[in-house]
């Protein structure tokens, strides 16, 4: 018997519904809010209320691209949090509501998760999730997290960031240059002309750095020093230089941050000796950090994995997905569940 799930994902500024049969994605509708631009960043309650306008057309998309009916679906999940807690509410209350009026169960799904095994999101012929642990680097706009999979989803947090995300450090330092939010993608393109060691910003806790934290067994990261290191750095330039410069200092600046996540992810993957590394969330979206994991993957003759270009940043199609490996790993879908914004990684993770 076939099995239809219906993925929804509003945990930040993206409404996503997807739906996915026998574990292939059928859809996956994504509209991304472009009212919080002007502001340089999310504002959290115009989000919550375009995710409430959009929430009813999105899935009835979702569904129709899919072929399907909605009285066909026999589970919906939604991300429980972490995220902005207005923005999560409109989704798991939508999601549950949908749930009780089709009478099928639903299932909360913790969003960073998601992201960890986005990798083997299906269309058809897709990557199964590895027989062996793997390392899983996980770099979005509100998490940097280093940990080690198990083939029970169940996972050990290695290292995380002492304060800001990679991809906050991305869209901090790009607003210093002038660039749109979110700056990530945009140095990502800028940094094509541009020359990575034009300037060399810092890399704390690691190799390069002084700090005696740096030391090999040390899997934390930080980017508040590249974001002040940035900042001062500028300040020191006229406004006709940088901008003669724009690519090389957003080059140089990607060349820091990417620097940091393949040195630390290797250190990892020596260390805990695993076969395979995996990327996810949006900062692996960065054409610079595929490529320079790839060729550190193939040096030390460990297996990549990568998400689809599209499930990246948020998508609902990650978050069927989970739901999916979940159930066919024996979790039992729930009725009801409440919303965790700041919900850490307690269902599958262990500190390690
Ligand atoms: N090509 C790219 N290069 C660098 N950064 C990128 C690229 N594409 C997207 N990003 C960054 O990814 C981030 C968004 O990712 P994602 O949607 O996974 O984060 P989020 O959902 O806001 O945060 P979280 O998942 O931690 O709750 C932004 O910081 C954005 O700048
Ligand atoms: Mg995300």
């Amino acid at each position: 018997m076939s099995m239809n799930i219906l993925g929804i994902e509003t945990s930040c500024d993206e409404t996503s519904g997807a739906v996915l049969c026998d574990g292939v994605v059928r859809s996956n509708i994504i509209s991304s809010q472009l009212c919080h631009t002007s502001f340089g960043g999310v504002v959290p309650e115009l989000a919550s209320r375009e995710h409430e306008r959009l929430m009813v057309s999105i899935v009835d998309a979702a569904v129709t691209e899919a072929n399907i009916r909605k009285n066909e679906l026999d589970l919906i999940a939604a991300t429980a949090g972490p995220g902005l807690i207005g923005a999560v509410m409109v989704g798991l209350s939508f999601a549950q509501g949908l749930a009780y009026a089709l009478d099928i169960p639903f299932m909360p799904i913790n969003h960073i998760e998601a992201h960890i095994f986005s990798p083997f999101i299906s269309e058809g012929a897709g990557e199964p999730v590895p027989e062996a642990s793997f390392v899983s680097l996980t770099v979005s706009g509100g998490h940097t997290l280093l940990s080690v999979v198990e083939t029970d989803l169940s996972y050990t947090v290695i290292g995380r960031t002492l304060d800001d995300a990679a991809g906050e450090a991305f869209d901090k330092t790009g607003k210093m240059l002038g660039l749109p939010y979110p700056a990530g993608p945009v140095i990502d393109q800028l940094s094509r002309e541009g020359d990575p060691f034009f300037h060399q910003f810092p890399r704390a806790l690691t190799s390069q750095s002084q700090s005696s934290k740096s030391r090999e067994g040390n899997f934390d990261f930080s980017f508040s020093g590249l974001k002040t290191s940035v900042l001062t750095w500028l300040q020191k330039q006229t406004p006709g230089f940088i901008e003669l410069h724009k690519a090389d200092i957003a080059a140089s600046i990607q060349a820091a941050i990417v620097g940091v996540l393949v040195e630390k992810t290797m250190a990892v993957a020596r260390s805990r000796g695993v076969g395979a590394v995996s990327i996810a969330g949006g900062v692996s979206a960065n054409s610079a950090l595929r490529q320079a994991m790839k060729q550190a993957c193939d040096r030390g003759g460990l297996r990549l994995f990568v998400p689809g270009s599209t499930y990246s940043t948020d998508n609902a199609a990650m978050i069927a997905t989970l739901a999916s490996l979940k159930l066919s790993r024996g979790t039992v879908a729930e009725r009801r569940y409440n919303v965790a914004p700041y919900a850490s990684f307690a269902a599958g993770a262990k500190r390690g």
